[in-house]
């Protein structure tokens, strides 16, 4: 029923490697293999190991772009040179680094998985891919795809949020899209890089099932749709051994279980050892210069010399890599090294698509939204409004089109080197004047509360853009809106009813505010669109259809960490001695968490308003395939993700409850459309010590709502033993 071979620990051997994958396309693999038979072993070692640009001093010299790597090819053999850049949402040019080179910007990850739409995800890799390779880059660091463990993660923007089959869904769809350019993405980080504090020292530690059931199934499912040619793995311990050199996840799980075939890189900085990662499964040293020293250089070159390594791991090392070149067309389609023309003006549409389908309205009292055409007066009041929308930092920062009108260089902090607070130029308040002609629209920087407050009593419509930024390499330490953004709300809520606060957020904020104002709508970071995006949304043009990718708590300590742990023992730049995060909610992460808890969420996973309103009915179940109608009951068109959801066993015998499937719908008023949701059957199962999954015999409740814990309809399937080590 499963598509994987029986898990069983491979430990790392040449005769393990060599095995043949089940699946795996043939002509790939052996291309790939006569390839490296023809390869020295000098030009083998080079490929192994890559530059950082930035810091590189390759002897003799060779020409390299600004960006995240760098591996000379093997001209020859027709190898090209792996020219790789960060590109989870763009591609990326952090801190400027190839000055006036600029890209699409898309909206945070987080706005990606919010439209529950895989082939927006698609799209939206697409694009960067076709923008990566008329840019002469060939290997993309993309495919985020940890899950949201806790609200305050530095890097949730970048990611797909909570849940495995979603995250892995979106993340595999993103990667083909990609991927269909005939260059090479990464799927990252794997695993359990769930918090930037400490993430060079910490041990995450979870019992091996429990991962194998939440982050390790978002990777299997973003690997099986997305095939990526390489797998980034991470920085943090999982288990007591890096990520870097772990052989029960990279030889044992990645390679052996699923049988993936393309090669493993590190993160950048992410090595510590030559024969111990060599032999956990690491195929590939990244960015060498930001390591303690080249392992994989010298050091493996005299492993391989003395015996130390066998010959045969290195020809494995090098036949993955080829191998993700051939099996992606790289190698047949190799990427021009001039670069070449880009539709701009195409690719500003999919990211203005992922910003309308990916924001999600929250709150929408006594009908606010949409604004009406005849509204005379609206301010907007903070987050530079006037001149654009923030982004999140770190190395998915995105140069975009049109340039960055604020950008703020940071003083001090693990991220100094390598972000500055940044907004793309889509300026909400240009986007509401073109939808709105004839209301005046104005704009004030909400410092002032008492100049905010008039401005607002002023107006028919108040508007407050609060903002929080995020970025890599730090996590929020609070996860309350920073700079009194709280009391900006509060003073303009109290000078006008009519008070929409738009959330450019890297992920939960709490909002004590909330019964206070009339509408609340999470933008994310929405991307250089997201002006556009926003009035289209406030004006009616296009109806919200985005749905929480991440459950909302309503107090910090409502989540199973109520801070950064750690926080207290790192420095100004990000390094402390080593300490440990117990992930003690196992699989049980997000709104499964929550229910197990019984703390009820501020807004649920999977929650989000529309301006109209749909109903469901008529319910049937056939096989692993639920149908069932979804009629818009309401006068506006829009789109609709009703959602399965499995009542499963939770830990120590309770029950959760899992996602096991969605659709998403777009009705004209009162029409009704039948859909089928195809269900997940790893979300029906248990991961057993003895290394397979299992579905126990049983009636398993399926709910279809339009939130995690919403029942509008439900049905009960009868499941006999079904045990797979696939
Ligand atoms: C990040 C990766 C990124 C790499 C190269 C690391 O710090 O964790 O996501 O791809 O840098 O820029």
């Amino acid at each position: 029923m499963f598509a994987y071979p029986k898990a069983t620990l491979v430990i790392a051997s040449a005769a393990a490697f060599a095995a043949p994958a089940v699946g795996a396309p043939q002509s790939a693999q052996d291309r790939a293999a006569a390839i490296v038979v023809k390869m020295t072993t000098a030009e083998k070692l080079a490929l192994i190991h890559g530059y950082f640009p930035p810091l590189a001093k390759p002897v003799p010299p060779v020409p390299m772009v600004p960006s995240a790597g760098y591996i000379p090819g093997i001209a020859r053999l027709g190898i090209p040179a792996l020219r790789e850049s960060d590109a989870s949402l763009g591609v990326a040019n952090q801190v400027e680094q190839r000055k006036g080179d600029v890209a699409t910007a898309l909206p945070a990850g987080l706005a990606t998985a919010a439209s529950f739409d895989p082939e927006l995800a698609y799209a939206g890799g697409a694009m960067i891919g076709a923008e990566a390779r008329a840019k002469g880059f060939n290997v993309l660091l993309a495919g985020g795809v940890n899950l949201t463990r806790d609200p305050w993660n530095g890097r949730n923007f970048e990611y797909l949020g909570e849940d495995p089959l979603l995250a892995g869904t979106l993340a595999g769809e993103a990667i083909r899209g990609v991927q269909s350019n005939h260059i090479v993405s990464t799927v990252k980080h794997f695993v359990l890089n769930s918090q930037e504090t400490g993430r060079m020292v910490l041990d995450a530690r979870i019992a091996p099932p429990a991962l194998r059931e939440s982050d390790l199934l978002a990777f299997q499912l973003a690997i099986e749709r997305g095939q990526p040619g390489s797998v980034m793995c991470a920085y943090n311990r999982v288990n007591g051994e890096y990520a870097c050199e772990n052989a029960a996840l990279l030889t044992g799980v990645l390679k052996g279980d699923w049988g993936y075939r393309g090669w493993v890189m590190s993160d950048w900085g992410a090595v510590h050892s030559t024969d111990k990662a060599v032999m956990s499964g690491l195929d590939q040293e990244s960015g060498q210069e930001l390591d303690k020293i080249d392992y994989f250089a010298a050091p493996l070159e005299r492993a391989i010399a003395t015996g130390g390594i066998p010959a045969a791991r290195l020809d494995d090392m090098t036949r993955r890599i080829v191998f993700g070149m051939v099996d992606t067309g790289l190698l047949d389609d190799p990427v021009p090294t001039t670069p070449h023309q880009i539709d701009y003006a195409a690719h500003a549409i999919v990211a203005q698509r992922v910003a309308e389908e990916g924001m999600v309205l929250l709150k929408n009292e006594s009908g606010l939204l949409p604004f009406a055409a005849t509204t005379k007066r609206i301010v907007l009041i903070g987050g530079h409004a006037d001149v654009g929308v923030l982004s999140g930092g770190g190395s998915s920062q995105v140069r975009s089109v049109g340039g960055a009108p604020v950008e703020i260089p940071l003083e001090s902090g693990a991220a100094a080197s390598f972000a500055r607070t940044t907004w793309h130029a889509s300026s909400p308040l240009r986007a509401l004047r073109a939808a709105f002609p004839e209301a005046r629209i104005t704009y004030v920087d909400g410092r002032s509360l008492a100049a905010a407050q008039t401005a607002a009593r002023d107006a028919d419509l108040a508007i407050v853009f609060a903002t929080q930024w995020q970025t890599e390499a730090m996590d929020a330490a609070i996860l309350a809106l920073p700079d009194k953004q709280n009391a900006l709300i509060d003073a303009v809520a109290a000078a006008n009813k009519r008070t929409l606060v738009v959330l450019e957020t890297g992920g939960p904020v709490l909002m004590p505010w909330l019964g206070r104002v009339s509408a609340v709508l999470q933008a994310w970071y929405p991307g250089q669109r997201g002006g556009e995006a926003l009035a289209r949304l406030l004006s009616g043009a296009v109806n919200p259809s985005g749905h929480l990718p991440i459950t909302f708590p309503i107090r910090a300590d409502d989540a199973p960490r109520p801070g950064p742990v750690g926080i207290a023992g790192i420095d100004a730049d990000g390094r402390g001695a080593p300490f440990t995060v117990d992930y003690i909610e196992g699989a049980d992460v997000g709104y499964r968490w929550y229910a197990l808890k019984h703390r009820k969420p501020l807004f649920a996973f999977g929650f989000g308003l529309s301006y109209t309103t749909f109903r469901y009915d008529r319910i049937k179940i056939n096989k692993m395939q639920v149908s069932f109608d979804v009629t818009n009951v309401g006068h506006t068109a829009g789109a609709d993700v009703p959602q399965v959801y499995v009542e499963a066993a939770g830990s120590a015998g309770t029950k959760t409850f899992r996602l096991a499937g969605w659709t998403r719908v777009m009705l004209a008023p009162n029409e009704t459309k039948h859909v089928t949701v195809a269900l997940e059957p790893r979300t029906f199962a248990r991961f057993g010590d003895k290394g397979d999954w299992s579905i126990a015999p049983d009636n398993y409740r399926l709910a279809v709502g339009h939130f995690a814990g919403d029942t509008a309809l439900a049905t009960t399937i009868h499941l006999p033993l079904i045990q797979s080590n696939q």
